[in-house]
């Protein structure tokens, strides 16, 4: 078991301390202490291989707490059999100067042993019902479990009262949210803003596998939900519009998973009187599977 502090010294001298704690009592003794004084904590889970959108979250989070903590753990349960958890990136040391320089207050580095100590097959697990069922859920059978049990897991452990999610990965801030309010979770979901490259493509871990030339072909992905946007502002044909846009999407050299225009909050195909749009699309990239969507108001 490791506590340790790490520190950042900034170029006026001061010296911003964050706590790093890889197991459970240490993590609820920290918790404890900042309770009693009456502080409120802010919360932002991840899977580490930080950039720019995670520290969003972070600057985000600072707004609503006087505390913030992250955590950075690669969840096994959230990945397929076929899925690249061996090697998605894990880059702790860069990870932790990212969160020192954001003014992290705690990180939380559990091993898989300390989540699931008695194995995957034997952990209980929360399952969010409709809003987990397509598109990425459908792509990737078992994957919101993965991702509601582990965060219920966390929001246990950490006890915040607001927690900050990218909206880059808009299915899952509706699990995380649908959960909470289906659980009577007393934490307050922020959605936070997708952060992007001046391309338009989403920044994301995953965009470290793409070689240069798929990074050329990327924000098609981006752009072609844009140009779907603007479609369904005169056009009510959704389904044949979305699916001029993937074949515009495979013809840039991606291959499309999926791209659907539904409705906001339930993710349900749109209807023509629905107001509260977002499309939500994925596509292949050499390795990499992107993720995308855009909001839009009728
Ligand atoms: P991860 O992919 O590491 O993302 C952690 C958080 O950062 C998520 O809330 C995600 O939506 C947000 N994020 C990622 N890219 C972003 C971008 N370009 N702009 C803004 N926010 C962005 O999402 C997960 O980890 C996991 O599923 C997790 C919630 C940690 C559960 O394991």
């Amino acid at each position: 078991m490791v506590t340790s502090q790490v520190q950042s010294t900034f170029s006026n001298n001061t010296v911003y301390p964050m706590k790093v704690v890889n197991n459970i009592t240490d993590l609820r003794q920290t918790i404890n202490e900042w309770r009693l004084q009456g502080l409120k904590i802010a919360f932002v889970p991840t899977m580490g291989n930080l950039h720019a959108g995670h520290i969003s979250l972070v600057t985000e989070a600072h707004k609503h707490a006087d505390k913030v903590v992250a955590s950075i753990f690669v969840n096994p349960m959230q990945f397929g059999a076929n899925e690249d958890i061996d090697n998605y990136p894990r880059t702790i040391e860069s990870d932790q100067a990212k969160l020192i320089d954001a003014e992290t207050d705690l990180l939380f580095t559990p091993t898989p042993e300390i989540i699931y100590p008695k194995g995957l097959d034997k952990q209980t697990y929360v399952e969010v019902p409709n809003v987990s069922d397509g598109y990425c859920g459908e792509s990737r059978p078992g994957h919101f479990r993965g991702v509601s049990t582990v965060v219920c897991k966390l929001f246990n452990l950490v006890q915040p009262d607001v927690a900050c999610f990218g909206l880059k990965d808009y299915q899952q801030v509706q699990v995380i949210e649908t959960m909470v309010e289906d659980l009577s979770m007393p934490i307050d979901i922020i959605p936070v803003e997708t952060v992007r490259e001046a391309s338009g493509l989403a920044l994301s871990s995953r965009n470290g596998y793409l070689t240069e030339e798929e990074l050329k072909v990327a924000p098609a992905l981006s752009q072609n939900i844009q140009w779907l946007a603007e479609q369904i502002k005169n056009n009510t044909d959704f389904i044949g519009l979305a699916r001029t846009a993937a074949n515009y999407i495979d013809n840039a050299g991606l291959k499309t998973d999926y791209i659907h225009v539904c409705h906001a909050r339930t993710l349900q195909p749109a209807s023509e009187d629905d107001k509260e749009i977002v499309i939500l699309a994925a596509a292949f990239c050499g390795k990499a599977r992107l993720i995308d969507n855009l909001r839009v108001s009728l």
